[in-house]
């Protein structure tokens, strides 16, 4: 049972800022997203899906930052060996793809009221998909119209910039893909525990991050880019979302390898470069090899990273994440990312909980 919150009665408290506040309940509101969602042994049990239920094909469609978790999720679904694609919702509709039998498609909206989102997930419902909601409001909009509704557990969100509940979507989509998937394997049960330890991970990172040094040290920069390759990839393009949201700056992220294809023009001493890098696979080598790159143009390099890699001996600035499974350390090189731009924004003095020309919930198309 899903309890529902009145956002009206939340406070600040000691904050400055919900955001602020948001950034720090991120290790609760993980621990409230994962509570019973494990049945015996490591097996996954989401009571908005039926066990053994298996989709042939998923199409997420999402906006803002809820886009960023929905191409996380693909990413993952497809490792588990099921066909899966993240859509903008704004764009579905043009041109949807073919949903046969066995397809579903997944709205992944924190209001489950962006008119976009609930527009494509009428698109898919009319063709004939079976749709699912992954939402944090119980009975929003899209909990309603969709077949099911997946909750991502975080509690109310006040700031417009979305931190909590970015985390919270991300960690039910890794629920979601270990349920649909049904595989087990060794991985299945690491990533399982490397789950439960999450909260814990977080929370030492609230403690000891330097990311308020690092963001005073770059705030007067002009311009910030972010890379990130494989699943780190979807956390470049929300820590330069945030970042812009907020700060009013130019910010823009990339995938590591698109670098050299044309946005290493932009790149000069004025424009850090923040790179995440988590253990020293081929992945990793792969990105450090492009953070070279940056620096060998002059760039200014932070590396948000677990210290594995050889990318701490050459990054102008570190900041260190707790080591865990690599499929979740994008969750942690987030929190780096939300509290850079927080810290960022502080600092130039901006209008952090309410940004000028934003909506928590944009319910237009
Ligand atoms: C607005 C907000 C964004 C949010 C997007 C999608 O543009 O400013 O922070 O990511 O809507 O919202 P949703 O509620 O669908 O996740």
């Amino acid at each position: 049972t899903e309890i529902e919150w009145d956002a009206e009665s939340v406070t600040k408290g000691s904050h400055d800022h919900y955001m602020r506040k948001e950034i720090h309940e991120q290790s609760n509101a993980l621990r409230e997203c994962l509570r019973d969602r494990f049945s015996t042994g490591d097996s996954v049990s989401l009571d908005a899906i039926e066990d053994g239920y298996r989709p042939e094909s998923v199409h997420l469609v999402a906006c803002g930052t809820s886009y960023h978790a929905a191409l996380y999720g693909a990413k993952l679904l497809r490792k588990r060996g099921i066909q899966a694609q993240a859509h903008l919702a704004s764009e579905y509709a043009l041109s949807p793809p073919p949903v046969r039998d066995g397809a579903l498609v997944v709205g992944v909206t924190q209001s489950g009221e962006t008119a976009d989102t609930l527009s494509a997930l009428r698109t898919a419902t009319a063709e004939g998909a079976r749709t699912l909601a992954l939402t944090n409001v119980v009975d929003s909009t899209a909990a309603r119209e969709c077949d099911d509704a997946l909750y991502i557990r975080s509690g109310p969100e006040i700031s417009v910039a979305a931190t909590k509940t970015f985390a919270s979507q991300l960690v039910t989509l890794v629920l979601f893909a270990l349920q649909s998937s049904g595989q087990t394997s060794d991985e299945t049960e690491r990533l399982v525990s490397a789950l439960t330890e999450l909260p814990e991970h977080v929370q030492r990172l609230l403690e000891t991050t330097a990311a308020p040094t690092t963001a005073r040290r770059f705030a007067d920069s002009s311009g910030y880019f972010f890379i990130g390759r494989g699943v780190q990839y979807p956390v470049a393009l929300e820590g330069a979302l945030k970042m812009k949201e907020i700060t009013y700056e130019h910010a823009e992220g990339f995938a590591a390898g698109e670098l050299k294809h044309g946005p290493l023009a932009l790149v000069t001493e004025d424009t850090p470069v923040f790179v995440s890098v988590v253990g020293d696979d081929e992945t990793a080598r792969k990105t450090v090899a492009n953070a070279k790159e940056v620096k060998a143009r002059g760039a200014p390099l932070v590396a948000v990273t677990d210290g594995v890699s050889s990318i701490d001996r050459f990054a102008d600035e570190v900041l260190t994440i707790p080591r865990t499974n690599r499929t979740l350390a994008p969750i942690l090189v987030n929190v780096q990312y939300q509290l850079l731009a927080y810290h960022t924004a502080d600092h130039l003095g901006r209008d952090i909980d309410k940004p000028r020309n934003l909506a928590k919930s944009v319910t237009v198309e």
